[in-house]
């Protein structure tokens, strides 16, 4: 007997949208933990369940987001360059297409959502600096990996990060992950007491989503499935060989 299908997968997969507004509803301590326990279940390369995740809110929260507006006035040129990351390259330098166009589109889109001119620097900044408030959301979480780790468990902790976005769409709540705290990792770290030894990968938004907020409305496009996906069925035919 095979198993019954879940019911709710698919729907949550494709509601699932990075969200940048947030209503001001705070969220419980318990709705948060039902999350975590939900994403824990993410498979992990020889179950080495290698993700850990710093939950922030209240005056918390509050002193991290001053602490880094503090620091981006006083530094504007971190965020110059291509790179979110900090203590790790997230994309590479020079981007390559057909990335930089997918990236610029959905710039575009959500700086045109906010009334924002192409070529208005500064309000591209105030918008970017909307990041380092968690858009607002009641709810920051920080996730870290232990710096020893190599890639396989980044690829584990980007599926954690996708179950903790799915589960919170079962309990209504929205998320936005973000890369972006990673170029203050430094502060981050302070603020947090998180050890040099963990690599702060990327922070997220959690929370009930304003829907009114225009920049809310905009849907990042996909690419259809011909143009990643490739399906075998009969053996390749390769240069040199017949294929009987
Ligand atoms: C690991 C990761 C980091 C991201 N970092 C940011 C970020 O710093 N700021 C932001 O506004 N969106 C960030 N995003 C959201 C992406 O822009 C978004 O997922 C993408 O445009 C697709 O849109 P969708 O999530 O609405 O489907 C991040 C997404 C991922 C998976």
């Amino acid at each position: 007997m095979p198993r019954h299908p879940s019911p709710n997968a698919l729907a949550a997969l494709l509601e699932r949208q990075s969200i940048r507004a947030f209503q001001p509803e705070q969220v419980s301590r318990h709705t948060i933990e039902q999350i975590l326990d939900a994403a824990r279940y993410a498979p992990s390369g020889t179950n080495t369940q290698p993700w850990h995740v710093i939950v922030v809110s209240g005056a918390a929260k509050t002193r991290l987001c001053e602490h880094v507006a503090q620091v981006r006035r006083a530094e504007p040129e971190r965020e110059a360059g291509a790179n979110v990351a900090g203590e790790y390259r997230y994309y590479s330098d020079p981007m390559t297409e057909p990335y930089l166009s997918r990236r610029r589109r959905v710039g575009w889109d959500m700086y045109r959502s906010l009334g924002i001119a192409k070529g208005d620097r500064a309000a591209s900044r105030d918008a970017a600096g909307r990041n380092y408030r968690f858009f607002d959301a009641p709810v920051g979480l920080i996730f870290t990996l232990e710096r020893v780790l190599e890639k396989g468990s980044w690829i584990d902790l980007g599926i954690f990060l996708q179950s903790v976005m799915i589960a919170a769409r079962h309990y209504g709540l929205d998320t936005c992950a973000q890369g972006a705290w990673a170029r203050y990792h430094d502060i981050v770290r302070k603020e947090l007491a998180i050890p040099d030894g963990h690599v702060v990968v990327c922070g997220m938004a959690l929370g009930y989503a304003d829907m009114h907020a225009p920049v809310n409305t905009i849907r990042a496009q996909r690419e259809p499935l011909d143009t990643f996906a490739r399906f075998v069925d009969q053996p390749l035919a390769t240069k040199g060989s017949t294929v009987a």
